[in-house]
């Protein structure tokens, strides 16, 4: 480890709300880095104003400098000076702010080139949870704050995830129970005449359709080429190699079962991901099922990746169903690419 080696607190939010928010806000105010929880998923926080606060969050997640990070902020107020906004922004801002959706627009002054990697745009959101919107707003600064998983790891949707991956690296942590949504935000870019989803998330490209007349997906958004500059690298990966299977379902069901023998032929433990629908085609081999549909998977999908991970499974044989939606195709895709670098 290059870092010293920090005793991590957890703070339970339900146990002691205003206690937690005032050490989070402390720490931020003092260039330090804390664990908070968000809609999506765990963010890593810093003061989005102060350069080497930032630096922190690049060194403690091991992230390549060259990928930007999401400016946070607590109300409309906070905009000035991180993001010039654009009248399709400000629409997506009125309909769907606070939530999961990140704005990528022009950069505003006060945010130092370390946040946006020294791009000319900065991806803000005002997250719909309301304990990180306090903390926030205690801090009296906008906050920079990636997923809170080590580079290259599934998101942490629960505090215990968090601390597996940033204990000894932060010195607090918040606890606010599971994350509800469970994939990160839609990052949608609103600088050209067209808006274009970066990332997919909870707010798709149909409900960005209905508020600006006309949206697309990024072509390599869906999986494959990189969209934003995070995308290029290996993500959302457990220890154990994905396989994502996608198809007639008796078809997909017949090559998941083979290639379940064929784990086990070479000594790997293999488990079956899949919808509730599903479950049944796969009786007599472990199954984690993540939910009837798009919201209940997604807010699944993470937490049961590392699951898969402390039980042992060397592999995850995961169908694919459209039931499942975008933002979770996305992720998948991400977690089974064979890339050696890492977020
Ligand atoms: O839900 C979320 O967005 C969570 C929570 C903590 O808010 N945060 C999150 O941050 O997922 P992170 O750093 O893990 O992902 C940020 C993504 C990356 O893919 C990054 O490349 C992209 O947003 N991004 C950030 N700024 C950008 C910009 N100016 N242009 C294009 N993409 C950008
Ligand atoms: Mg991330």
């Amino acid at each position: 480890m290059d870092f010293p080696p920090l005793s991590t607190k957890v703070i339970f939010a339900a146990g002691d709300r205003e206690g937690a928010v005032q050490e989070a806000a402390q720490i931020l105010r003092e260039g330090g880095i804390v664990v908070v929880p968000t809609e999506t998923v765990y963010g890593l926080a810093a003061n989005a104003l102060d350069g080497e606060a930032v630096a922190k969050i690049f060194k403690a997640k091991g992230r390549p400098q060259d990928n930007p990070l999401i400016v946070h902020i607590a109300d409309a107020s906070m905009l000035a000076g991180v993001a010039v906004v654009t009248s399709c922004g400000e629409k997506l801002m009125r309909a769907y702010w606070p939530g999961p959706i990140s704005l990528v627009m022009h950069k505003g002054e006060q945010i130092p080139d370390i946040v946006t990697a020294g791009l000319s745009t900065v991806a803000v959101r005002m997250p719909e949870d309301v304990l990180v919107r306090e903390i926030i707003r205690a801090a009296g600064v906008p906050v920079a704050a990636p997923s809170a998983n080590l580079s290259g790891k599934p998101s942490p949707t629960n505090a215990r995830h968090a601390f597996e991956d940033m204990g000894g690296r932060v010195p607090l942590i918040i606890d606010g129970g599971p994350c509800g949504v469970g994939v990160e935000s839609t990052v949608v870019d609103v600088t050209g005449d067209v808006p274009v989803v970066l990332r997919p998330g909870a707010v798709t490209v149909e409900m960005i359709t209905d508020v600006c007349g006309e949206a697309r997906l990024h072509s390599g958004a869906a999986a494959g080429t990189p969209a934003s500059p995070g995308m290029k690298y290996r993500h959302y990966a457990p220890d154990a190699r994905v396989y994502v299977y996608h198809g007639d379902k008796k078809e997909v069901a017949k090559s998941i079962r083979y290639m379940y023998n064929l784990c086990k032929e070479k000594s790997v433990e293999a488990v079956v991901f899949c919808v509730d629908s599903c479950a049944g085609m796969y009786a007599g081999l472990p199954t984690i099922t993540l939910g009837g549909d798009a919201a209940q998977v997604s807010a699944a999908l993470f937490a049961s990746l590392r699951e898969a991970d402390e039980a042992g499974y060397g592999a995850i044989l995961f169908h694919y169903v459209e039931e499942m939606g975008l933002a979770v195709k996305n992720r998948i895709a991400k977690a089974a690419e064979n890339k050696a670098t890492a977020e």
